[in-house]
């Protein structure tokens, strides 16, 4: 079956980028908005799609890889584990993990179609089908036998998650006793005194939930991330705030760098141009970003 020219495929994405982007009542679902991004990607070797952790980091790739090291290294992953990947991406993160710290098995969850089936491709290209599995699945609905993996990982997914509490839960359940789980997640900050930095942190926490398909229900601040861990059954519970190492660096790369936005298409790359003109601190005032842990207790 011959597929629409592109022209035509074109137009139609662009409209819906411009409905998507500007159109201040749209709200889409994370797949649709996944969907439509499609594979662009601001990085030059992998498909990541997360903001990096760039303490040591010189490039997008890098930073998106030292991220997906910092989470597998919290989690203490280790050869004889499986691992639950939640929000996979493209699998960059997947065959990372097989590279670096080799588990025994990989199962991923994504549940947005499109993603699914180039990550499957990819896997199958490096040889990977035997130890990493990647099925179309949502992580508040785990289609993961009870109490069957080691290490439960969101890298930078779960503030997408219909809700976050409901896979903490889900977590927990898969999760062996003494099972970790990690996640490198966006919240709002705290709120800060002053009335324009107040109104920062709203218009840029609104813009970013209302765009990225954050449901209100994960606006959680650190104290309740904690407590909903807790309640879920998690102990030893640590939440760590990185943003410094997230936000401000890799605008500072994309203003020093801006050519590479060139591989995304115009219309989602202008709001970032727009954005770099503007003081890091104030772009990211309502946004959180922390790295957490937690374990479930083992039976006495
Ligand atoms: C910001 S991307 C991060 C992708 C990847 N972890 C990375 O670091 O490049 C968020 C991912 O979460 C996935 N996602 C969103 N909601 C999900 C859900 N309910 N269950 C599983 N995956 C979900 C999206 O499809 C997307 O792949």
């Amino acid at each position: 079956m011959p597929r629409p020219s592109s022209p035509i495929r074109g137009l139609s994405r662009g409209l819906r980028l411009l409905d998507w982007l500007y159109n201040p009542f749209r709200r889409l679902d994370a797949s649709t908005v996944y969907d439509l991004l499609s594979t662009d990607a601001v990085t030059e070797r992998g498909l990541y799609l997360n903001l990096g952790y760039w303490r040591n980091a010189g490039s997008l790739d890098e930073a998106s890889e030292a991220l997906a090291l910092l989470a597998a290294e919290r989690a203490r992953m280790g050869s004889t584990d499986h691992v639950l990947d939640c929000g996979f991406g493209f699998g960059d993160q997947d065959m990372l993990w097989a590279e670096r710290f080799g588990p025994a098995r990989i199962t991923g969850l994504n549940i947005t179609e499109s993603q699914v089936r180039v990550a499957r491709r990819r896997i199958s290209a490096v040889g990977l089908d035997d130890r990493v599995d990647l099925r179309r699945g949502s992580a508040t609905a785990m289609p993961i036998e009870s109490g069957s993996v080691d290490v439960v990982i969101a890298l930078e997914s779960a503030f997408h998650f219909n809700t976050r509490e409901l896979f903490f839960r889900e977590a927990w359940r898969v999760l062996r006793p003494g099972g970790r789980l990690v996640t490198a997640d966006i919240i709002p900050m705290p709120a800060v005194t002053g009335w324009k930095q107040r109104l920062e942190q709203r218009v840029t926490w609104g813009l970013v939930a209302t765009r990225f398909a954050i449901p209100d229900e994960n606006a959680d601040g650190r104290p309740t991330y904690f407590s909903k861990l807790a309640l879920s059954g998690f102990a030893q519970i640590r939440i760590e705030a990185i943003r410094d190492q997230v936000y401000a660096p890799l605008h500072r790369y994309l203003a020093l760098h801006p050519e590479k936005l060139a591989r995304l298409p115009p219309l989602t790359a202008r709001p970032i141009r727009l954005a770099l003109r503007f003081d890091p601190e104030s772009v990211y005032r309502g946004l959180d970003y922390v790295l957490a842990s937690a374990v479930k207790p083992r039976e006495r």
